[in-house]
Protein backbone atom coordinates (compact mmCIF):
# COMPACT_ATOMS: atom_id res chain seq x y z
CA UNK A 1 0.00 0.00 0.00
CA UNK A 2 1.25 3.62 -0.78
CA UNK A 3 2.14 5.41 2.12
CA UNK A 4 0.90 9.22 2.47
CA UNK A 5 2.98 12.76 3.50
CA UNK A 6 1.65 12.42 7.00
CA UNK A 7 3.98 14.16 9.48
CA UNK A 8 6.03 15.62 6.26
CA UNK A 9 6.44 18.60 4.87
CA UNK A 10 7.79 19.86 1.55
CA UNK A 11 10.53 22.43 2.18
CA UNK A 12 11.43 22.99 -1.23
CA UNK A 13 11.11 22.42 -4.75
CA UNK A 14 13.89 20.18 -6.51
CA UNK A 15 15.31 22.73 -8.86
CA UNK A 16 15.83 25.42 -5.70
CA UNK A 17 18.41 24.08 -3.98
CA UNK A 18 21.95 25.03 -4.51
CA UNK A 19 25.21 24.96 -2.73
CA UNK A 20 23.92 27.67 -0.19
CA UNK A 21 21.67 25.14 1.32
CA UNK A 22 24.60 22.93 2.27
CA UNK A 23 24.51 21.66 5.58
CA UNK A 24 20.48 21.77 5.48
CA UNK A 25 18.36 18.92 5.84
CA UNK A 26 15.37 19.20 3.32
CA UNK A 27 12.03 17.81 1.88
CA UNK A 28 11.69 17.15 -1.46
CA UNK A 29 8.95 15.25 -3.18
CA UNK A 30 8.34 14.73 -6.81
CA UNK A 31 8.47 11.87 -9.59
CA UNK A 32 11.53 10.01 -9.70
CA UNK A 33 13.29 10.47 -13.27
CA UNK A 34 15.75 7.59 -13.05
CA UNK A 35 16.42 4.92 -10.80
CA UNK A 36 20.32 3.52 -10.80
CA UNK A 37 21.60 0.69 -8.21
CA UNK A 38 25.18 0.73 -8.06
CA UNK A 39 25.23 -2.37 -5.37
CA UNK A 40 25.67 -0.90 -2.12
CA UNK A 41 24.70 2.47 -3.36
CA UNK A 42 21.39 3.71 -4.89
CA UNK A 43 21.27 7.22 -7.02
CA UNK A 44 17.96 8.64 -8.32
CA UNK A 45 17.13 11.70 -10.07
CA UNK A 46 13.91 13.63 -8.33
CA UNK A 47 11.87 15.37 -11.15
CA UNK A 48 8.97 18.14 -10.58
CA UNK A 49 8.12 21.44 -12.48
CA UNK A 50 11.44 23.41 -11.21
CA UNK A 51 13.84 20.52 -12.68
CA UNK A 52 16.08 18.06 -11.45
CA UNK A 53 17.64 16.88 -8.47
CA UNK A 54 20.40 14.17 -7.53
CA UNK A 55 19.70 11.89 -4.71
CA UNK A 56 21.91 9.50 -3.14
CA UNK A 57 20.69 6.43 -0.66
CA UNK A 58 22.70 4.09 1.37
CA UNK A 59 22.19 1.95 3.86
CA UNK A 60 24.48 3.71 6.56
CA UNK A 61 22.47 6.83 5.96
CA UNK A 62 18.78 5.18 5.61
CA UNK A 63 19.25 2.35 7.25
CA UNK A 64 17.94 -1.13 6.24
CA UNK A 65 14.03 -0.34 5.81
CA UNK A 66 14.52 2.54 3.37
CA UNK A 67 17.20 1.34 1.67
CA UNK A 68 14.79 -1.43 0.27
CA UNK A 69 12.26 1.00 -0.70
CA UNK A 70 14.96 2.97 -2.67
CA UNK A 71 15.60 -0.36 -4.38
CA UNK A 72 11.59 -0.47 -5.42
CA UNK A 73 11.62 2.86 -7.37
CA UNK A 74 10.63 2.73 -10.84
CA UNK A 75 10.85 5.72 -13.32
CA UNK A 76 7.71 7.94 -12.65
CA UNK A 77 7.00 6.59 -9.20
CA UNK A 78 6.16 9.38 -6.85
CA UNK A 79 8.39 9.89 -3.75
CA UNK A 80 9.43 11.69 -0.97
CA UNK A 81 12.86 12.50 0.11
CA UNK A 82 14.19 13.39 3.09
CA UNK A 83 18.09 14.14 3.42
CA UNK A 84 20.74 16.00 3.53
CA UNK A 85 22.14 18.85 1.14
CA UNK A 86 25.94 18.08 0.05
CA UNK A 87 28.32 18.98 -2.33
CA UNK A 88 28.59 16.59 -5.02
CA UNK A 89 30.72 13.82 -4.39
CA UNK A 90 30.94 12.88 -7.90
CA UNK A 91 31.33 15.08 -10.92
CA UNK A 92 29.56 18.11 -11.00
CA UNK A 93 26.83 17.86 -14.02
CA UNK A 94 27.19 21.34 -15.64
CA UNK A 95 23.97 20.68 -17.24
CA UNK A 96 21.94 20.34 -14.38
CA UNK A 97 21.26 23.87 -12.29
CA UNK A 98 21.45 21.57 -9.25
CA UNK A 99 24.65 19.82 -10.56
CA UNK A 100 26.91 20.86 -8.02
CA UNK A 101 25.08 19.41 -5.18
CA UNK A 102 23.49 15.81 -3.95
CA UNK A 103 20.76 14.80 -1.40
CA UNK A 104 22.11 12.10 1.03
CA UNK A 105 18.50 10.48 2.18
CA UNK A 106 17.82 9.60 5.30
CA UNK A 107 14.08 8.56 4.29
CA UNK A 108 11.88 7.78 1.49
CA UNK A 109 8.19 7.50 1.26
CA UNK A 110 6.80 6.22 -1.83
CA UNK A 111 3.49 8.12 -2.61
CA UNK A 112 2.46 6.35 -5.37
CA UNK A 113 3.42 3.77 -8.01
CA UNK A 114 3.45 4.03 -11.36
CA UNK A 115 3.70 1.64 -14.42
CA UNK A 116 6.30 2.15 -17.40
CA UNK A 117 4.99 5.13 -19.35
CA UNK A 118 4.69 4.81 -23.01
CA UNK A 119 7.42 7.00 -23.42
CA UNK A 120 10.20 8.38 -21.69
CA UNK A 121 9.44 11.63 -20.00
CA UNK A 122 12.38 13.82 -21.68
CA UNK A 123 12.98 17.09 -23.29
CA UNK A 124 13.12 17.01 -27.13
CA UNK A 125 11.14 13.90 -27.33
CA UNK A 126 11.27 11.80 -31.08
CA UNK A 127 7.71 9.98 -29.78
CA UNK A 128 5.00 10.95 -32.33
CA UNK A 129 2.65 13.28 -31.30
CA UNK A 130 -0.19 11.33 -31.67
CA UNK A 131 0.87 9.22 -29.06
CA UNK A 132 2.01 12.18 -26.98
CA UNK A 133 -1.83 13.81 -27.04
CA UNK A 134 -3.00 10.32 -26.12
CA UNK A 135 -1.47 10.46 -22.95
CA UNK A 136 -1.16 14.07 -22.67
CA UNK A 137 -0.69 13.79 -18.90
CA UNK A 138 2.79 12.31 -19.67
CA UNK A 139 3.62 14.68 -22.10
CA UNK A 140 2.70 17.84 -20.08
CA UNK A 141 5.58 16.34 -17.05
CA UNK A 142 8.25 16.81 -20.15
CA UNK A 143 10.38 19.96 -19.28
CA UNK A 144 9.83 21.71 -22.59
CA UNK A 145 5.86 21.83 -22.09
CA UNK A 146 6.84 22.72 -18.96
CA UNK A 147 8.54 25.51 -19.21
CA UNK A 148 6.44 26.59 -22.48
CA UNK A 149 2.95 26.57 -20.17
CA UNK A 150 4.79 28.32 -17.35
CA UNK A 151 6.51 30.80 -19.69
CA UNK A 152 2.59 30.98 -20.68
CA UNK A 153 1.63 31.68 -16.88
CA UNK A 154 4.18 34.40 -16.69
CA UNK A 155 2.76 36.00 -19.83
CA UNK A 156 -0.59 36.56 -18.29
CA UNK A 157 0.06 37.69 -15.29
CA UNK A 158 2.68 40.46 -16.66
CA UNK A 159 -0.15 41.04 -19.30
CA UNK A 160 -2.47 41.65 -16.09
CA UNK A 161 -0.29 43.52 -14.47
CA UNK A 162 0.14 45.88 -17.11
CA UNK A 163 -3.13 46.25 -17.58
CA UNK A 164 -4.26 47.17 -14.87
CA UNK A 165 -1.47 49.74 -14.23
CA UNK A 166 -2.88 51.35 -17.88
CA UNK A 167 -6.72 51.22 -16.44
CA UNK A 168 -8.28 48.35 -17.99
CA UNK A 169 -10.84 46.50 -16.14
CA UNK A 170 -11.08 42.94 -16.65
CA UNK A 171 -14.76 42.36 -17.06
CA UNK A 172 -15.74 38.43 -18.53
CA UNK A 173 -18.29 37.98 -21.19
CA UNK A 174 -20.78 35.12 -21.73
CA UNK A 175 -19.78 32.04 -23.38
CA UNK A 176 -23.88 31.07 -24.48
CA UNK A 177 -23.91 33.77 -26.96
CA UNK A 178 -25.81 34.90 -29.94
CA UNK A 179 -23.84 34.67 -33.32
CA UNK A 180 -20.99 36.75 -33.62
CA UNK A 181 -19.45 39.40 -36.01
CA UNK A 182 -16.02 37.40 -37.12
CA UNK A 183 -16.99 35.51 -40.25
CA UNK A 184 -15.99 31.87 -38.91
CA UNK A 185 -18.18 29.17 -38.49
CA UNK A 186 -19.99 29.00 -35.07
CA UNK A 187 -20.67 26.03 -32.65
CA UNK A 188 -23.70 26.03 -31.43
CA UNK A 189 -25.09 24.72 -28.67
CA UNK A 190 -28.51 22.97 -28.39
CA UNK A 191 -31.12 25.12 -25.58
CA UNK A 192 -32.97 22.16 -23.60
CA UNK A 193 -35.46 25.28 -22.52
CA UNK A 194 -36.22 26.43 -25.90
CA UNK A 195 -36.04 23.23 -28.09
CA UNK A 196 -35.16 24.33 -31.65
CA UNK A 197 -32.50 27.25 -30.68
CA UNK A 198 -29.27 27.34 -29.94
CA UNK A 199 -26.44 29.45 -28.36
CA UNK A 200 -23.49 30.33 -30.32
CA UNK A 201 -19.72 30.26 -29.13
CA UNK A 202 -18.21 33.80 -28.63
CA UNK A 203 -15.46 33.86 -31.60
CA UNK A 204 -14.87 36.72 -29.82
CA UNK A 205 -16.19 39.05 -27.08
CA UNK A 206 -16.91 41.79 -30.03
CA UNK A 207 -20.23 42.92 -29.36
CA UNK A 208 -19.78 42.62 -25.54
CA UNK A 209 -17.09 45.27 -25.39
CA UNK A 210 -18.39 47.25 -27.51
CA UNK A 211 -21.81 47.14 -25.21
CA UNK A 212 -19.03 47.72 -22.20
CA UNK A 213 -17.86 51.29 -23.74
CA UNK A 214 -21.19 52.37 -24.32
CA UNK A 215 -21.75 50.82 -20.70
CA UNK A 216 -18.69 53.85 -19.61
CA UNK A 217 -16.30 50.93 -18.33
CA UNK A 218 -13.73 53.36 -20.84
CA UNK A 219 -11.19 50.29 -20.72
CA UNK A 220 -11.92 46.96 -20.71
CA UNK A 221 -9.68 43.79 -21.50
CA UNK A 222 -10.03 40.17 -20.68
CA UNK A 223 -7.96 36.99 -21.60
CA UNK A 224 -10.32 35.67 -23.63
CA UNK A 225 -11.50 32.13 -24.82
CA UNK A 226 -13.15 31.77 -28.06
CA UNK A 227 -14.20 29.55 -30.55
CA UNK A 228 -13.93 29.48 -34.46
CA UNK A 229 -14.49 25.83 -36.34
CA UNK A 230 -12.57 26.81 -39.32
CA UNK A 231 -9.80 24.52 -41.11
CA UNK A 232 -7.04 24.17 -38.53
CA UNK A 233 -3.63 25.29 -39.60
CA UNK A 234 -0.16 25.24 -37.60
CA UNK A 235 -1.17 28.29 -36.06
CA UNK A 236 -5.24 27.84 -35.50
CA UNK A 237 -7.17 25.75 -33.03
CA UNK A 238 -10.95 25.80 -32.85
CA UNK A 239 -10.33 27.42 -29.16
CA UNK A 240 -7.78 29.65 -28.62
CA UNK A 241 -7.23 32.68 -25.93
CA UNK A 242 -7.76 35.76 -27.35
CA UNK A 243 -5.70 39.38 -24.91
CA UNK A 244 -8.60 41.49 -25.80
CA UNK A 245 -8.94 44.76 -24.93
CA UNK A 246 -11.54 47.86 -25.74
CA UNK A 247 -11.18 51.59 -25.24
CA UNK A 248 -13.24 54.95 -25.08
CA UNK A 249 -12.31 58.04 -26.80
CA UNK A 250 -9.40 57.17 -28.45
CA UNK A 251 -8.51 56.50 -32.39
CA UNK A 252 -5.88 54.46 -33.80
CA UNK A 253 -2.51 55.66 -32.38
CA UNK A 254 -3.80 54.98 -28.52
CA UNK A 255 -4.81 51.78 -29.13
CA UNK A 256 -1.39 51.16 -30.79
CA UNK A 257 0.87 52.71 -28.13
CA UNK A 258 -0.90 50.93 -25.39
CA UNK A 259 -0.72 47.68 -27.49
CA UNK A 260 3.02 47.91 -28.60
CA UNK A 261 4.01 48.71 -24.72
CA UNK A 262 2.58 45.92 -23.38
CA UNK A 263 4.13 43.58 -26.52
CA UNK A 264 7.70 45.38 -24.99
CA UNK A 265 6.62 44.62 -21.48
CA UNK A 266 5.71 41.06 -22.09
CA UNK A 267 8.58 40.30 -24.01
CA UNK A 268 11.01 41.78 -22.07
CA UNK A 269 9.76 39.68 -18.90
CA UNK A 270 8.99 36.53 -20.40
CA UNK A 271 12.17 36.18 -22.40
CA UNK A 272 13.90 38.97 -21.94
CA UNK A 273 13.90 40.48 -26.03
CA UNK A 274 14.23 44.34 -26.11
CA UNK A 275 11.76 45.40 -28.25
CA UNK A 276 12.44 48.65 -30.36
CA UNK A 277 9.14 51.06 -30.00
CA UNK A 278 7.63 52.38 -31.78
CA UNK A 279 7.07 49.11 -33.60
CA UNK A 280 7.66 50.32 -37.57
CA UNK A 281 3.88 50.85 -39.22
CA UNK A 282 3.47 49.76 -42.80
CA UNK A 283 0.19 50.51 -45.03
CA UNK A 284 -1.63 47.48 -45.95
CA UNK A 285 -1.04 48.79 -49.77
CA UNK A 286 2.57 48.79 -49.35
CA UNK A 287 2.89 45.61 -47.59
CA UNK A 288 1.29 43.68 -50.34
CA UNK A 289 3.01 45.51 -52.98
CA UNK A 290 6.44 44.52 -51.70
CA UNK A 291 5.73 41.28 -49.94
CA UNK A 292 2.58 39.59 -51.69
CA UNK A 293 1.13 39.73 -47.87
CA UNK A 294 -0.96 41.38 -45.25
CA UNK A 295 1.32 39.63 -42.60
CA UNK A 296 4.84 40.16 -44.11
CA UNK A 297 7.79 38.41 -42.79
CA UNK A 298 10.49 41.02 -42.94
CA UNK A 299 13.00 39.17 -41.78
CA UNK A 300 14.32 38.85 -44.80
CA UNK A 301 14.22 40.67 -48.44
CA UNK A 302 13.22 39.05 -52.19
CA UNK A 303 10.53 41.25 -52.46
CA UNK A 304 8.18 41.24 -55.27
CA UNK A 305 8.10 43.49 -58.21
CA UNK A 306 5.20 44.38 -60.56
CA UNK A 307 6.58 44.39 -64.35
CA UNK A 308 2.97 44.55 -65.68
CA UNK A 309 3.93 47.85 -68.21
CA UNK A 310 6.91 46.19 -69.21
CA UNK A 311 5.75 42.80 -70.48
CA UNK A 312 2.57 44.74 -71.75
CA UNK A 313 3.10 44.23 -75.49
CA UNK A 314 5.67 40.85 -75.54
CA UNK A 315 5.14 37.42 -77.34
CA UNK A 316 3.98 35.45 -74.25
CA UNK A 317 0.42 34.59 -74.11
CA UNK A 318 0.37 33.91 -70.31
CA UNK A 319 1.86 37.30 -69.17
CA UNK A 320 -0.34 39.19 -72.23
CA UNK A 321 -3.76 37.77 -71.15
CA UNK A 322 -3.22 37.83 -67.98
CA UNK A 323 -3.11 41.46 -68.08
CA UNK A 324 -5.98 42.07 -70.66
CA UNK A 325 -7.92 40.19 -68.12
CA UNK A 326 -7.35 43.12 -65.63
CA UNK A 327 -4.51 41.19 -63.94
CA UNK A 328 -0.90 41.84 -63.00
CA UNK A 329 2.19 40.22 -63.86
CA UNK A 330 4.61 40.35 -60.83
CA UNK A 331 8.38 38.19 -59.73
CA UNK A 332 10.60 37.50 -57.32
CA UNK A 333 14.19 37.59 -57.73
CA UNK A 334 16.16 34.29 -55.80
CA UNK A 335 19.37 35.84 -55.91
CA UNK A 336 22.34 33.01 -57.20
CA UNK A 337 20.09 30.39 -57.66
CA UNK A 338 19.75 30.24 -61.58
CA UNK A 339 21.30 27.15 -61.40
CA UNK A 340 18.31 25.43 -59.29
CA UNK A 341 17.64 22.02 -60.52
CA UNK A 342 15.22 21.58 -62.37
CA UNK A 343 13.18 19.28 -60.15
CA UNK A 344 13.26 21.70 -57.79
CA UNK A 345 12.15 24.42 -59.91
CA UNK A 346 9.18 22.19 -61.16
CA UNK A 347 8.66 21.76 -57.08
CA UNK A 348 8.18 25.17 -56.49
CA UNK A 349 5.65 25.11 -59.73
CA UNK A 350 3.57 23.04 -57.67
CA UNK A 351 3.87 24.69 -54.63
CA UNK A 352 2.56 27.94 -56.40
CA UNK A 353 0.01 25.67 -58.03
CA UNK A 354 -1.20 24.41 -54.65
CA UNK A 355 -1.71 28.48 -53.82
CA UNK A 356 -4.20 28.67 -56.65
CA UNK A 357 -1.67 29.55 -59.67
CA UNK A 358 -1.96 28.31 -62.99
CA UNK A 359 1.97 27.81 -63.62
CA UNK A 360 5.00 29.83 -62.25
CA UNK A 361 7.17 31.31 -65.12
CA UNK A 362 10.78 30.86 -64.91
CA UNK A 363 13.93 32.55 -65.98
CA UNK A 364 17.48 31.85 -65.03
CA UNK A 365 19.87 34.25 -65.86
CA UNK A 366 23.14 31.71 -66.44
CA UNK A 367 26.33 32.63 -64.90
CA UNK A 368 27.64 33.10 -69.16
CA UNK A 369 24.92 35.50 -69.20
CA UNK A 370 22.48 33.55 -71.32
CA UNK A 371 19.13 32.73 -70.26
CA UNK A 372 17.33 29.55 -69.41
CA UNK A 373 13.92 29.92 -69.49
CA UNK A 374 10.17 28.15 -69.67
CA UNK A 375 9.26 31.41 -71.80
CA UNK A 376 12.24 33.09 -73.71
CA UNK A 377 11.39 31.85 -76.60
CA UNK A 378 8.07 34.08 -76.23
CA UNK A 379 10.36 37.32 -75.91
CA UNK A 380 13.04 38.89 -78.13
CA UNK A 381 16.26 39.66 -76.51
CA UNK A 382 15.80 43.30 -75.84
CA UNK A 383 12.40 42.10 -73.66
CA UNK A 384 14.05 40.09 -71.44
CA UNK A 385 16.58 42.52 -70.94
CA UNK A 386 14.27 44.76 -70.25
CA UNK A 387 12.58 42.43 -67.85
CA UNK A 388 15.88 40.90 -66.42
CA UNK A 389 17.09 44.33 -65.33
CA UNK A 390 13.55 45.44 -63.82
CA UNK A 391 13.91 42.67 -61.77
CA UNK A 392 17.53 43.49 -60.55
CA UNK A 393 18.47 40.56 -62.33
CA UNK A 394 22.31 39.32 -62.10
CA UNK A 395 24.03 36.78 -63.64
CA UNK A 396 23.61 33.58 -61.16
CA UNK A 397 20.05 34.70 -60.36
CA UNK A 398 16.77 32.61 -60.60
CA UNK A 399 13.46 35.00 -61.22
CA UNK A 400 10.13 33.52 -60.58
CA UNK A 401 6.88 34.76 -62.14
CA UNK A 402 3.45 34.92 -61.62
CA UNK A 403 0.84 36.34 -64.14
CA UNK A 404 -3.01 36.31 -62.99
CA UNK A 405 -5.63 38.54 -61.24
CA UNK A 406 -3.48 40.69 -58.62
CA UNK A 407 -5.01 39.34 -55.66
CA UNK A 408 -4.11 35.73 -56.65
CA UNK A 409 -0.25 36.38 -57.69
CA UNK A 410 -0.03 38.52 -54.30
CA UNK A 411 -1.14 35.46 -52.18
CA UNK A 412 0.85 33.08 -54.68
CA UNK A 413 4.17 35.04 -54.75
CA UNK A 414 3.87 36.26 -51.21
CA UNK A 415 3.75 32.65 -49.85
CA UNK A 416 6.39 31.37 -52.98
CA UNK A 417 8.60 33.98 -51.00
CA UNK A 418 8.40 32.30 -47.99
CA UNK A 419 8.93 28.70 -48.73
CA UNK A 420 11.92 29.67 -50.82
CA UNK A 421 13.49 31.67 -48.00
CA UNK A 422 12.81 28.50 -45.71
CA UNK A 423 14.31 26.26 -47.80
CA UNK A 424 17.61 28.17 -48.38
CA UNK A 425 17.66 29.35 -44.77
CA UNK A 426 17.68 33.17 -45.29
CA UNK A 427 15.32 33.94 -42.43
CA UNK A 428 17.72 34.62 -39.23
CA UNK A 429 15.63 32.84 -36.80
CA UNK A 430 17.21 34.98 -33.94
CA UNK A 431 15.30 37.77 -34.80
CA UNK A 432 12.16 39.30 -33.93
CA UNK A 433 10.29 41.63 -36.16
CA UNK A 434 7.24 43.21 -35.18
CA UNK A 435 5.47 45.09 -37.73
CA UNK A 436 1.76 47.08 -37.70
CA UNK A 437 -0.01 46.56 -41.25
CA UNK A 438 -2.49 49.23 -40.75
CA UNK A 439 -5.00 51.15 -43.07
CA UNK A 440 -6.73 47.90 -44.59
CA UNK A 441 -9.29 47.85 -46.74
CA UNK A 442 -12.73 48.15 -45.82
CA UNK A 443 -14.07 45.66 -47.50
CA UNK A 444 -13.61 42.67 -49.91
CA UNK A 445 -15.83 41.74 -52.67
CA UNK A 446 -16.20 37.65 -52.77
CA UNK A 447 -16.79 36.04 -55.86
CA UNK A 448 -18.44 33.30 -53.86
CA UNK A 449 -21.20 35.41 -52.26
CA UNK A 450 -21.06 38.23 -55.41
CA UNK A 451 -21.13 40.89 -52.90
CA UNK A 452 -18.83 42.54 -50.32
CA UNK A 453 -18.08 41.56 -47.27
CA UNK A 454 -16.29 43.10 -44.00
CA UNK A 455 -12.68 42.63 -44.39
CA UNK A 456 -12.13 42.87 -40.22
CA UNK A 457 -15.65 43.09 -39.16
CA UNK A 458 -18.88 45.38 -40.08
CA UNK A 459 -17.83 47.82 -37.51
CA UNK A 460 -15.05 48.80 -38.43
CA UNK A 461 -14.84 52.77 -39.07
CA UNK A 462 -14.13 53.64 -42.81
CA UNK A 463 -11.11 56.14 -42.91
CA UNK A 464 -12.51 59.87 -43.00
CA UNK A 465 -11.13 60.83 -46.11
CA UNK A 466 -12.66 57.65 -47.68
CA UNK A 467 -15.54 57.95 -46.25
CA UNK A 468 -17.17 59.42 -49.75
CA UNK A 469 -16.63 56.64 -51.50
CA UNK A 470 -18.47 54.82 -49.64
CA UNK A 471 -21.71 54.56 -51.83
CA UNK A 472 -19.91 55.48 -55.06
CA UNK A 473 -16.72 52.86 -55.24
CA UNK A 474 -17.09 50.73 -51.90
CA UNK A 475 -13.95 48.89 -53.13
CA UNK A 476 -11.24 51.73 -52.48
CA UNK A 477 -12.23 52.47 -48.75
CA UNK A 478 -9.71 51.98 -46.55
CA UNK A 479 -10.54 51.16 -42.92
CA UNK A 480 -8.66 52.20 -39.37
CA UNK A 481 -7.88 49.10 -39.08
CA UNK A 482 -4.43 47.45 -38.21
CA UNK A 483 -2.38 43.92 -37.70
CA UNK A 484 0.43 43.80 -35.55
CA UNK A 485 2.29 40.51 -37.03
CA UNK A 486 5.02 39.43 -36.00
CA UNK A 487 7.93 37.27 -38.37
CA UNK A 488 5.24 36.69 -40.75
CA UNK A 489 2.54 35.70 -38.22
CA UNK A 490 -0.75 37.82 -37.74
CA UNK A 491 -0.37 37.84 -33.76
CA UNK A 492 -3.26 40.31 -33.61
CA UNK A 493 -5.45 42.88 -35.48
CA UNK A 494 -8.60 45.65 -34.29
CA UNK A 495 -10.04 48.30 -35.43
CA UNK A 496 -11.66 51.96 -34.12
CA UNK A 497 -15.34 50.81 -34.24
CA UNK A 498 -18.37 53.15 -36.16
CA UNK A 499 -20.53 54.85 -33.44
CA UNK A 500 -22.67 57.03 -35.23
CA UNK A 501 -25.50 55.11 -36.34
CA UNK A 502 -25.98 56.79 -40.17
CA UNK A 503 -22.56 55.41 -40.90
CA UNK A 504 -23.18 51.87 -39.67
CA UNK A 505 -26.68 51.58 -41.30
CA UNK A 506 -24.77 52.76 -44.78
CA UNK A 507 -22.03 49.76 -43.75
CA UNK A 508 -24.84 47.01 -43.26
CA UNK A 509 -26.53 48.57 -46.94
CA UNK A 510 -23.09 47.95 -48.79
CA UNK A 511 -22.74 44.63 -46.95
CA UNK A 512 -25.83 43.71 -48.53
CA UNK A 513 -27.93 43.44 -45.38
CA UNK A 514 -31.34 45.21 -45.33
CA UNK A 515 -32.19 46.96 -42.03
CA UNK A 516 -34.56 44.60 -40.64
CA UNK A 517 -31.56 41.61 -41.00
CA UNK A 518 -29.18 43.81 -39.47
CA UNK A 519 -31.58 44.53 -36.22
CA UNK A 520 -32.10 40.34 -36.56
CA UNK A 521 -28.51 40.11 -35.97
CA UNK A 522 -26.94 43.00 -33.86
CA UNK A 523 -30.10 45.05 -33.13
CA UNK A 524 -29.09 45.28 -29.42
CA UNK A 525 -26.00 47.44 -30.06
CA UNK A 526 -27.45 49.23 -32.72
CA UNK A 527 -30.19 50.19 -30.39
CA UNK A 528 -27.25 50.81 -27.43
CA UNK A 529 -25.54 52.79 -29.94
CA UNK A 530 -29.33 55.11 -29.67
CA UNK A 531 -28.51 56.58 -25.94
CA UNK A 532 -25.11 57.79 -26.24
CA UNK A 533 -21.84 55.89 -27.51
CA UNK A 534 -18.54 57.30 -27.16
CA UNK A 535 -16.15 56.63 -30.19
CA UNK A 536 -14.22 53.34 -29.21
CA UNK A 537 -11.71 51.63 -30.79
CA UNK A 538 -10.06 48.04 -29.82
CA UNK A 539 -7.85 45.19 -30.46
CA UNK A 540 -6.94 41.38 -29.89
CA UNK A 541 -3.66 39.49 -29.72
CA UNK A 542 -3.85 35.83 -30.19
CA UNK A 543 -1.99 34.87 -26.56
CA UNK A 544 -1.40 31.47 -28.21
CA UNK A 545 0.69 32.40 -31.02
CA UNK A 546 2.27 35.23 -29.04
CA UNK A 547 3.35 32.65 -26.51
CA UNK A 548 4.14 30.10 -29.24
CA UNK A 549 6.83 32.55 -30.95
CA UNK A 550 8.30 34.28 -27.81
CA UNK A 551 9.12 30.47 -26.80
CA UNK A 552 10.19 29.76 -30.28
CA UNK A 553 7.89 26.71 -31.54
CA UNK A 554 6.50 26.22 -34.67
CA UNK A 555 3.16 24.30 -33.61
CA UNK A 556 0.30 26.60 -30.86
CA UNK A 557 0.06 22.90 -29.79
CA UNK A 558 2.96 23.28 -27.98
CA UNK A 559 1.88 26.06 -25.65
CA UNK A 560 -1.77 25.37 -25.02
CA UNK A 561 -2.22 22.09 -22.29
CA UNK A 562 -4.96 20.48 -23.88
CA UNK A 563 -5.13 21.14 -27.80
CA UNK A 564 -7.13 19.25 -30.63
CA UNK A 565 -5.84 17.97 -33.45
CA UNK A 566 -6.19 18.99 -37.43
CA UNK A 567 -9.84 17.04 -37.59
CA UNK A 568 -10.52 19.48 -33.95
CA UNK A 569 -10.98 16.30 -32.05
CA UNK A 570 -9.30 15.51 -28.40
CA UNK A 571 -6.86 12.59 -29.15
CA UNK A 572 -7.15 11.74 -24.88
CA UNK A 573 -10.46 12.47 -24.28
CA UNK A 574 -11.70 11.38 -27.33
CA UNK A 575 -14.21 14.46 -27.80
CA UNK A 576 -16.32 15.32 -29.86
CA UNK A 577 -17.85 12.30 -28.69
CA UNK A 578 -21.74 10.81 -29.10
CA UNK A 579 -24.16 11.45 -26.10
CA UNK A 580 -26.85 9.40 -25.05
CA UNK A 581 -30.91 9.08 -26.70
CA UNK A 582 -31.99 10.75 -23.61
CA UNK A 583 -29.75 14.35 -23.75
CA UNK A 584 -31.15 14.42 -27.31
CA UNK A 585 -34.47 13.56 -26.34
CA UNK A 586 -34.17 16.09 -23.70
CA UNK A 587 -32.80 18.97 -26.34
CA UNK A 588 -35.66 17.66 -28.56
CA UNK A 589 -33.09 16.43 -31.38
CA UNK A 590 -33.02 14.07 -33.65
CA UNK A 591 -30.10 12.95 -35.49
CA UNK A 592 -30.20 12.45 -39.45
CA UNK A 593 -27.39 10.42 -39.39
CA UNK A 594 -28.05 6.58 -40.15
CA UNK A 595 -25.81 4.73 -37.24
CA UNK A 596 -23.08 3.07 -38.98
CA UNK A 597 -24.09 -0.41 -37.75
CA UNK A 598 -27.85 -0.40 -38.84
CA UNK A 599 -26.60 0.94 -42.58
P1 LIG B 1 -9.34 38.62 -35.21
O1 LIG B 1 -10.39 37.77 -35.83
O2 LIG B 1 -8.31 39.23 -36.11
O3 LIG B 1 -9.99 39.87 -34.46
O4 LIG B 1 -8.61 37.80 -34.08
C1 LIG B 1 -7.59 38.37 -33.29
C2 LIG B 1 -6.43 37.41 -33.15
O5 LIG B 1 -6.83 36.16 -32.61
C3 LIG B 1 -5.96 35.14 -33.08
N1 LIG B 1 -6.74 34.06 -33.69
C4 LIG B 1 -6.51 32.74 -33.50
N2 LIG B 1 -5.57 32.11 -32.79
C5 LIG B 1 -5.60 30.76 -32.77
N3 LIG B 1 -6.51 30.00 -33.41
C6 LIG B 1 -7.49 30.61 -34.14
N4 LIG B 1 -8.41 29.86 -34.76
C7 LIG B 1 -7.51 32.04 -34.22
N5 LIG B 1 -8.30 32.95 -34.84
C8 LIG B 1 -7.83 34.16 -34.50
C9 LIG B 1 -5.04 35.77 -34.10
C10 LIG B 1 -5.78 37.04 -34.46
O6 LIG B 1 -4.90 38.05 -34.89
N6 LIG B 1 -12.75 40.98 -32.33
C11 LIG B 1 -11.60 41.17 -33.21
C12 LIG B 1 -10.55 42.03 -32.55
C13 LIG B 1 -10.94 43.49 -32.50
O7 LIG B 1 -11.35 44.04 -33.54
O8 LIG B 1 -10.79 44.09 -31.44
C14 LIG B 1 -11.02 39.81 -33.57
O9 LIG B 1 -11.40 38.78 -33.06
O10 LIG B 1 -3.81 36.04 -33.49
P1 LIG C 1 1.93 26.89 -70.91
O1 LIG C 1 1.83 27.76 -72.10
O2 LIG C 1 0.66 26.75 -70.10
O3 LIG C 1 2.62 25.57 -71.16
O4 LIG C 1 2.92 27.66 -69.92
C1 LIG C 1 4.22 28.04 -70.29
C2 LIG C 1 4.99 28.37 -69.07
O5 LIG C 1 4.35 29.42 -68.34
C3 LIG C 1 5.13 27.21 -68.09
O6 LIG C 1 6.41 27.28 -67.52
C4 LIG C 1 4.07 27.50 -67.08
O7 LIG C 1 4.45 26.99 -65.78
C5 LIG C 1 4.06 29.00 -67.06
N1 LIG C 1 2.76 29.52 -66.68
C6 LIG C 1 1.54 29.08 -67.03
N2 LIG C 1 0.56 29.83 -66.47
C7 LIG C 1 1.21 30.79 -65.79
C8 LIG C 1 0.80 31.88 -64.99
N3 LIG C 1 -0.49 32.17 -64.79
N4 LIG C 1 1.73 32.66 -64.42
C9 LIG C 1 3.05 32.41 -64.60
N5 LIG C 1 3.49 31.40 -65.35
C10 LIG C 1 2.60 30.60 -65.93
Amino acid sequence: MAETMRGLKRTHRCGELSLQNAGEIVTVMGWVQKQRNKGGIIFVDLRDRSGLLQIIFEGSDCGAEHFAKAEKLRSEFVVAVVGKVEKRSGAVNENLATGEIEIRATQVRILSEADTPPFQIEADSKTKEELRLKYRYLDLRRPDLQRNLMLRSKITSTIRAYMAEEGFLEIETPILNKSTPEGARDYLVPSRVHPGTFYALPQSPQIFKQLLMCSGYDRYFQIAKCFRDEDLRADRQPEFTQVDLEMSFVDVDDVIDATERMVQRVSREAIGLDVQLPIPRMTWAEAMERFGSDKPDTRFGMELKNVSELVKGCGFGVFTSALENGGSVRGINVKGQAEMPRKKIDALVEFAKGYGAKGLAYLSVMPDGSYKSSFAKFMTEDELKALVDAMDGQAGDLLLFAADKTALVWSVLGALRVEVAKQLGLIDESKFNFLWVTEFPLLEYSEEEERFVAMHHPFTMPMDEDLKYLDSDPGRVRAKAYDIVLNGVELGGGSVRIFQSDVQEKMFEVLGFTKEEAYERFGFLLSAFKYGVPPHAGLAIGLDRFVMLLVGADNIREVIAFPKVKDASCLMTNAPDKVDTKQLDELQIALALVDEKEA
